[in-house]
Order: C-alpha cells, then structure tokens, then sequence
C-alpha cells in the first residue's frame, strides 16, 4: 500500500473511496462551513446532509455511513465516520480497521482520507492509523482446501492511501507501520498454526529463518545440550512428548553504548496439562500457549529494520506439555538450570518451569534487564478477562516504560502485585520451591508471577501474563480477527525503540 499526502483533496482527489471524519455534533441540517463535507454536499448536491438526516446520523464514535455508488464525481462511494470525545492512537489504529473494511466491501483500490477532525501529523497517530489498515487484512487460510470463493479471498486490499495532510517522515512513519503490523502478523500465523506442525521444532526452524534474514548470532540447543546445561526443567516439562524440546536464544547486538535487555517468550507449542490434565474443552485453546514465543520471535524477526540502540537477547523455551509413560508425574523433583530444586505437584503449571530455566540462562548470560511474555495462569484470564494482560514488575521504571509503550501500541495491561506474604506457598517440604500454591488460596497469576521471580535474581524483571489477550474467540470489529492476536509485539518493538 503506497501511502501518499495531498496538499488539498478537494483540488486532487479522484478515488474509490473517499473518507470523511465527523466530529459528533459537527452536524446539524447542515454542516460546518469550513468541513470538507459542507463542499462535498454542495457538489454533490445537499445528497449526503438529506442522507444523514434520514439516517438520524449523530457522529457517535465509531458509527458510520457508506453513500454510493455515485457516478461522475470525485469518488464511486463516500464514508462518513463519527469520532467523539478525546482521542488516543488506539482510535486512529479502529479508524484504519474501519477504513479497510468499507474499502473491501466496495473493492476499493485506492482511498482517500479527509484531514477534518482527525491529526495525522502526529507520527503516532499516522502510524496506528496504517497498522489498523494493515492489521484487519489479515487472513489465516494456508489451511483451507479451497479458498473460499467471497470477498475474504478476491479482495487485493487498497493500492494507493492519499491522505489530506503533509505529516512530516511520511514515508519512515508509513515503512515502520508495516513493519510493526508485519510482525504482528508473523506472531499471529504463528499462534494459528495447528498444534501438529507448530511443534517445538517448528519454533526452532523459524529462528533459523530469523536469524539468517537479520543476520543474529543464534543457538539452538536441543535435548542433548539441555541435559548438559542442566535445563532439568524444560526436560521435566518435555520428558512427556515425543518431540524434542530447544531453547533458541537469539543475539542482535545494538549499537554503541546500548544497554542490554533480554526478552523470554513461554513457548509451550500445546497444552495438554500433562498427567494433571486439562478437560477436553479447556484444551481446545491450547495451541495459543506458544503466544508469548511468537511475539519474541516476531520483534526478533523485524529488529534490523528498527534498528534499536539496545543489545537485544531473545529466549524461547519450546517444548509440549504431553503425557506418555515417561511424563512427569505430581510429586517429581526436577533441577533447574540455575540450580533450584522444584517438586512439580501440578504438571499443568508447566510455563513456570520452561520459563525457569530460560531466565536463568538469561541471568547466567548477563542480561540486568528482562521482560518475559507467558500464557502463564488461566487465573489472570478469570481476573482481566480477554482485553487486558497482567503485567508484574520488580522495577517501576521498566513498568511505566511498559505501560508508556502499551499505551503506543493499543494494547493493555493491568498491574498485579508480586504479594510477598505469599511466597511462603511456593516453599516445598522436600525441595526449594514448589510449582503451584495453596490450593484454594487463590492469586493464581501472582503465584506464577512469585514463582518466576525466583529465577530474575537482582536483575530488572517484567512478566506479561498475556492468558487474556494473546488468543480472542471472536474479531473485535476492527482489526484484530479471531484466533491469534499477536499480543505484546507492538509493546516490545515501541519499548525496544525507546530503550
Ligand atoms: N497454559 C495455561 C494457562 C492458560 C489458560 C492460558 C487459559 C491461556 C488460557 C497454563 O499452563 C496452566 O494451565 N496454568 C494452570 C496453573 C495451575 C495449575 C496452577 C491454570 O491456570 O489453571
Ligand atoms: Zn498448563
Ligand atoms: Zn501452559
């Protein structure tokens, strides 16, 4: 999509599509003298105000209005957008899903946008505008047989985005949009593919990928290596599958006087909950407990486009969590890397367990700053539900840069506190720890949170417990589609940016 300013539409426009924003109460019988609209309607001769009146159009937010097709004029059809109340880039990224969605209805090749009511001189919201366009064309079909004979699969998407406003690094702001909405993207077909080929393996061949295209220093190590590294946790986990399990640490070096900051995605390719096993319909999710692996591997796969200061280490521990006759059994004893002996009383906390073993050689390998992403507790998805994350943090600077990125990048978090009168019930009687609390006791998520914790050391630590969001049941009407969402990728890459 080549996206392109024009000094005024009114002289130059000749499109598809031509989208207009109205204020909510911008329209009254008639409208604003100066709105783009008031010279529209008299072109088109008092048409779109007789069409709003009929429709009782009041311009609440995010109502709209699709007019055409006309014949002759400056557009084939013309859409009218209501915008109320204070604005956020998370608007701009709704507008663009909006935008695109009228575009596909009518087969839009190119498409205006009106600079009335909205700004698109600030990069942000320019930038959040096309990740919305990009982001509500995305589409998993690699599965299907036929692809479906409807719009879904005829449509090209728009060619050309003329825009009524000059916003200073058009083209930058327009380059880094695709590439944030590409590696979302990325972590969503990721998330999608079926449990039977995104296996452990699948994760490890995608790195290599990644790091061939970014050039990054990257190891993979496979059971072998784990043994000797004494990764005795993400062994514990795997011991129950047939595949074999890899922890991918990836390097990209930053520049100069960069700090140094490790991100850890939980890469649990399914769930089966091992011997505490999961219900039948608990499982049918469960392919998403690899989510916080594809967003570290989408922000690796884009990272030297961003070209971050930071020195960024990415770690994926990537195993299933099966049952066999060797699997794990409540009441094991495993060891993990950094040394910690752990009694596993419920193999379905599993995440904790990869993930201990994954900060710990996070910590061994001298990163002071990390940030883990982890479909890590259904109790964090019983607590905020499907729109928010947890976000638990050691540091408040590195949480409210956190909270400063998700804000840019229309994704949310919810602090939950690391409650220190409860690590007392992660203490085991026959081991260091144990891997899940008193049962009943509740605080499910801070519970996997303290867990965590015990591997970070004095390091500067985040956990994303992303259970809620990383997967949705249903579209949100504007450019997150069912299935994989591709949560916390826009996060790290606004954070990474800033670092
Ligand atoms: N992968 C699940 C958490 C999850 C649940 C993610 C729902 C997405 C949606 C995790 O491994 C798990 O099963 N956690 C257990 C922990 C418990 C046994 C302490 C849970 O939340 O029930
Ligand atoms: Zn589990
Ligand atoms: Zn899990």
């Amino acid at each position: 999509m080549k996206v392109i300013s024009l000094e005024n539409i009114l002289k130059q426009t000749n499109s598809d599509l031509l989208v207009c924003v109205l204020e909510k109460g911008g329209f009254k019988e008639k409208f604003p003298s100066k709105h783009v609209l008031s010279t529209l309607d008299k072109e088109f001769s008092g048409l779109i105000s007789q069409a709003l009146t009929r429709m009782s159009f009041k311009a609440e937010a995010n109502s709209q209005l699709l007019l055409g097709p006309f014949s002759g004029q400056r557009c084939s059809y013309l859409l009218v957008v209501g915008w109320e109340g204070k604005k956020g880039s998370e608007d701009y990224r709704k507008l663009g899903g909006l935008i695109y969605a009228a575009a596909k209805k009518i087969s839009a090749k190119t498409v205006t946008l009106a600079q009335e009511a909205i700004d698109l001189k600030a990069a942000l919201n320019l930038q959040a505008l096309l990740e919305g366009v990009h982001l509500s064309a995305y589409k998993f079909d690699n599965y299907k047989s036929k692809k479906e004979d409807n719009k879904d699969s005829e449509y090209a998407g728009i060619s050309e985005l003329h825009i009524g406003a000059k916003p200073k690094d058009l083209k930058e702001v327009a380059a880094t949009a695709a590439t944030y909405a590409t590696a979302t993207m990325l972590a969503r077909d990721l998330v999608n593919t079926p449990p039977n080929d995104c296996i452990p393996r699948f994760l490890a061949d995608t790195a290599r990928e990644i790091a061939k295209k970014n050039k990054l220093k990257l190891d993979i190590f496979g059971e072998a290596e784990l043994r000797k590294m004494g990764a005795g946790a993400i062994l514990g986990v795997s011991a129950g599958s047939d595949t074999e399990p890899y922890l991918i640490r990836m390097k990209y070096p930053g520049k100069k006087g960069g700090k140094r900051i490790a991100i850890v995605g939980k890469g649990v390719t399914f769930d089966s909950g091992g011997l505490s096993i999961k219900s039948g319909s608990g499982m049918e999710t469960m392919k998403c407990d690899m989510s916080g692996a594809a967003a570290v591997l989408a922000v690796m796969s884009v990272i030297q486009e961003l070209q971050p200061k930071a020195e960024v280490w990415g770690y994926v521990p990537a195993t299933e969590n099966m049952i066999n006759g060797k699997a794990t059994r409540p009441g094991d004893i495993l060891k993990a890397m950094n040394g910690k002996t752990i009694e596993v009383l419920n193999t379905d906390a599993e995440g904790r367990l990869i993930l201990a073993d994954a900060l710990s050689l996070a910590i061994k390998d001298g990163c002071d700053t990390i940030v883990d992403l982890a479909t890590l507790t259904g109790a964090c998805l019983v607590a905020l539900g499907e729109s928010y994350a947890g976000l638990f943090s050691n540091d408040e600077k590195l949480r409210d840069r956190i909270f400063k990125s998700a804000g840019q990048a229309g994704e949310s978090f919810w602090e939950l506190p690391l409650i220190e009168e409860y690590k007392s019930q992660i203490k085991s009687s026959v081991a260091d720890l144990k891997n899940i609390g008193t049962p009943g006791a509740g605080a499910g998520a801070t519970i996997g949170a303290l867990f965590l914790q015990e591997f970070v050391g004095e390091a500067k630590w985040a956990h994303l417990d992303i259970a809620g969001p990383a997967f949705t049941s249903k579209s949100d009407g504007y450019y997150i589609s069912k299935g994989g969402v591709g949560f916390g990728v826009r996060t790290l890459l606004h954070l990474l940016q800033e670092f």
